[in-house]
């Protein structure tokens, strides 16, 4: 089974750093196919604490190679904080490969991530700020910067020109912002280009041929399903792929070579940033929610927004990612509830709908209809095993994993490494 994909079946946020870092012991290569320094994963190892944005959380496991994948947006100035950051807590970082096809995030995607958003005022998307859409827009539209370009100045040159023509206007005429020089842009990335060098190649045939000798490579999806740019709730999304085929696209990896897809779904549901969220609760449940979860970004610091389980969203992650196992984390956190709601279909205008509405207008009016499931006040932070848990823990389990089309696979029950119980090998 060596290729196998995990990617997030919610809003984000899920837990897909620590399902990655507990796989990381039988992973020979850990890509990450799409996004950039957005995501936010948080990874604990005994009493050390992990923030990964850029680099895949692979990077934590000694022996594995972490790859970059091309579908990925790569800002250099945080991509060498980060490596620091790890080298001065005694990791390797040696190993890091990066695909010549990535993209680059540079200054002028970072200004205009934070004008645009302020431009849409009231109907902002509650980006991370963070340049991921202008980078992506400019990749779509043909006028981006990638990793090899880097190592030529002319043609460097030729397409930062290229970008900051239209962009120069549209700073100046309609956001009432100064003008970005070329040099400015050319200079700082050029300042990169001698540590980059030994890092940049041809990633898709180093993973093809971890594949063909029969090595495990896994793809770390960022984001998750309902923040894709095509499956999530446009245009409340992030720009890329974030879904299973991001992983063949974001990465020059076909198809048929991934063998298992993983999602990652949390016991309860939480977003950051707008768009529609059928099950947020607005009351001292949500609260109570977010602070036995400590459901802060790891990237932004704002508060999440939590509500309960929402059964559609997550089959709908497994009928668009086809996937083959759950993970379900953080389990823990609704330990002392005395029932928890799960919602299993939606009501939209007066009428029951059994699946996340197509239409943009149908989800945003979408109520949850709720089942209730027996809550348990015993703690399973030390359950190791399924028959570990008290028998209410265990029905949620098999009502969600009933309700989500999906078997779940492994149990989370707390921040920590070995916190989970395994009911199917991951691998193997
Ligand atoms: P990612 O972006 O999907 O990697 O997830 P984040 O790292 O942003 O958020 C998940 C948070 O939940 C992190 O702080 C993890 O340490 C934590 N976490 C993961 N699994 C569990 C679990 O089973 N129980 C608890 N209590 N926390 C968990
Ligand atoms: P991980 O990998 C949760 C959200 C932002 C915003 C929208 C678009 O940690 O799960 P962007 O900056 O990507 O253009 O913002 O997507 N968002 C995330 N939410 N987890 C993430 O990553 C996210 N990455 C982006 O809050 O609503
Ligand atoms: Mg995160």
């Amino acid at each position: 089974m060596p290729g196998i994909v995990i990617v997030g079946a919610q809003w984000g946020d899920e837990g897909k750093g620590k399902a990655t870092d507990l796989l990381g012991g039988s992973i020979d290569y850990v890509v990450k196919f799409n996004g950039g320094n957005n995501a936010g994963h948080t990874v604990v190892i005994g009493d050390q604490k992990y923030a990964l944005h850029l680099l895949p959380s692979g990077i934590l496991t000694p022996g594995v190679t972490p790859v970059i994948g091309n579908g990925v947006v790569v800002d250099i100035e945080v991509l060498f904080h980060e490596l620091e950051a790890l080298v001065a807590r005694g990791l390797d970082v040696s190993r890091l490969v990066i695909s010549a096809n990535a993209h680059v995030i540079t200054g002028y995607h970072r200004t205009l991530d934070k004008v645009t958003e302020r431009f849409l005022g009231k109907r902002q998307i509650g980006t991370t700020g963070r340049g991921i859409g202008p980078a992506y827009a400019d990749k779509i539209n043909r006028v981006g910067i990638r990793m090899q370009d880097l190592f030529d100045e002319n043609i460097l040159r030729q397409k930062v020109e290229g970008a900051l023509e239209q962009k120069n206007h549209l700073l100046v005429k309609v956001y009432n912002r100064r003008a970005i020089a070329v040099d400015e842009i050319v200079d700082d990335l050029l300042s990169y280009v001698d540590r980059l060098r030994p890092m940049v190649g041809d990633a898709a045939l180093l993973l093809n041929r971890a594949l063909d000798r029969g090595e495990n490579v896994l793809f770390e999806g960022g984001q998750a399903t309902m923040l894709d740019v095509d499956h999530g709730t446009y245009p409340f999304v992030t720009s890329s792929s974030a879904t299973a085929g991001g992983a063949s696209t974001g990465s020059g990896v076909g198809p048929t070579r991934l063998d298992r897809i993983i999602g990652i779904a949390k016991a309860y549901a939480t977003r950051v940033g707008a768009g529609p969220f059928p099950t947020e609760l607005h009351d001292e449940s949500g609260e109570w929610l977010r602070s036995r979860g400590f459901e802060f970004g790891t990237t932004t610091g704002r508060p999440r927004r939590t509500g309960w389980y929402d059964a559609p969203i997550v089959r709908y992650a497994s009928r668009v990612n086809g996937l083959t196992d759950l993970v379900l984390t953080k389990l823990d956190v609704l330990t002392g509830l005395e029932r928890i709601p799960v919602c299993v279909a939606y009501d939209v205008d007066g009428e029951r709908v059994d699946e996340v509405p197509v239409s943009q207008s149908d989800f945003h009016h979408a109520a949850p209809i709720y089942e209730e499931f027996p809550g348990w006040s015993e703690d399973i932070s030390g359950a190791r095993s399924f028959d570990d848990l008290p028998s209410a823990a265990r029905d949620y389990v098999l009502a969600i994993e009933q309700l989500s089309g999906t078997r779940i696979s492994v149990i989370g029950t707390g921040p920590g490494r070995d916190a989970v119980i395994e009911r199917h090998p991951l691998i193997g």
